[in-house]
């Protein structure tokens, strides 16, 4: 992966934070960072959902510098702060259902976790603030594709949360004169992704449970749609979003997608046919608070930050298949 340069800055005088980069996500962005020369890259992780086995390889690197801390103490958010330029936030609990069984933990984390890190870097006079936000934000909008700022109502707790986060974002930006920029991912999937546990994503549950021949469950009756994204393209949107430096691009929000949606019947089949398995899904009734259907309208992402998706559904998926496959071969 990252065979693709993103940027055309010299990284190597430059400081990164990456919050959750012991994630999914974020660990992806520390890799394209390091393979890029970037002068520093400290990971603000509390290991709650991430994990060191994705970031282990990293250890080496004398640029890389891993930083156990929880986004709740503002202390803790302070020192990661500290003698930084850029900051990709992704830390965060995800996951609508772990939301509605545990409110409050999302709340604490994701919205008071968020306005300590916002606090912590305008304190640090960070130059550029990205966050992660979500489609979930979109709410009961119906109109597809989704544009950035027709939005509906929230439904459940962790689009709350993600919606507080812009609310924040846009006060910090406004009042202090943050660059703070809010990226809103559309079900992101890939390597590292984890298959694991009673919140795992879509695109890994599927793949892992295939290939151990379990049970997979598909919630309602399959035909509700995502704009399913490669994770290359959401790093590629980090890394301009931080070292973007065009004022109109600030104190916004962007969707972050491909811009093509599949239902979750057709992502079934297509991990089918790549595992050549023949497995049957057992359908069950559908979940509470997800949307049915998910499009996006990139064309903001692509004019201010010059967002360009270099990987298709298709594409992504093989890598991630392959990647899934390599990990269970290897025990
Ligand atoms: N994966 C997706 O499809 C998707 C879609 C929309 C938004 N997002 C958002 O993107 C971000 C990254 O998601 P991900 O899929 O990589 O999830 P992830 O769970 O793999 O990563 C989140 C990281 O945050 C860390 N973390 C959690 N609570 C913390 C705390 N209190 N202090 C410090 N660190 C803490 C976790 O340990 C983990 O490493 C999150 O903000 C998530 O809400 C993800």
């Amino acid at each position: 992966m990252f065979e693709t340069k993103y940027h055309t800055k010299d990284l190597s005088q430059a400081s990164f934070l990456v919050s959750g980069g012991a994630g999914f996500i974020g660990s992806n962005i520390v890799e394209y960072l390091l393979k890029n020369g970037a002068g520093k890259v400290r990971v603000f992780d509390n290991l709650a959902t991430g994990r060191m086995s994705n970031i282990d390889e990293f250890q080496s690197n004398r640029a890389f510098e891993f930083m156990e801390g929880d986004l709740r103490k503002l202390d803790d958010c302070r020192k990661a702060c500290a003698g930084i330029d850029f900051v990709s936030h992704q830390a965060a609990l995800g996951s609508v259902p772990r939301s509605i069984n545990e409110p409050w933990n999302t709340n604490d984390v994701n919205v008071s976790g968020f306005v300590n890190m916002l606090s912590a870097a305008k304190d640090a006079g960070v130059k550029n603030f990205v966050y992660a936000s979500s489609s979930s934000v979109y709410g009961d909008e119906k109109s597809l594709p989704k544009v950035e700022d027709k939005i509906g109502k929230q439904l459940s707790p962790y689009a709350v949360s993600k919606y507080a986060n812009e609310l924040y974002a846009d006060v910090f930006h406004k009042v202090y004169g943050m660059n703070i920029l809010g990226l809103r991912y559309f079900n992101i999937f890939g390597p590292k992704q984890d298959p694991n546990g009673q919140y795992a994503a879509v695109i890994p549950l599927f793949v892992s449970k295939i290939m151990k021949q379990e049970e997979v469950f598909i919630d309602g009756d399959g035909e509700q749609t995502r704009d399913f994204t490669f994770v290359e393209n959401a790093v590629q949107a980090n890394v301009r979003a931080m070292l973007c430096d065009h004022p109109e691009a600030f104190g916004q929000v962007y969707n972050i997608a491909v811009g093509e949606n599949f239902s979750v019947n057709q992502l079934y089949s297509s991990i089918q046919q790549l595992l050549k398995s023949t497995h049957v899904p057992t359908y069950r009734e559908t979940r509470k608070g997800d949307v049915r259907n998910s499009l996006a309208d990139i064309s903001k992402a692509e004019k201010l930050l010059g967002y360009e998706p270099k990987f298709d559904f298709k594409k992504g998926l093989e890598i991630t298949v392959s990647y899934f496959k390599a990990l269970y071969a290897s025990g």
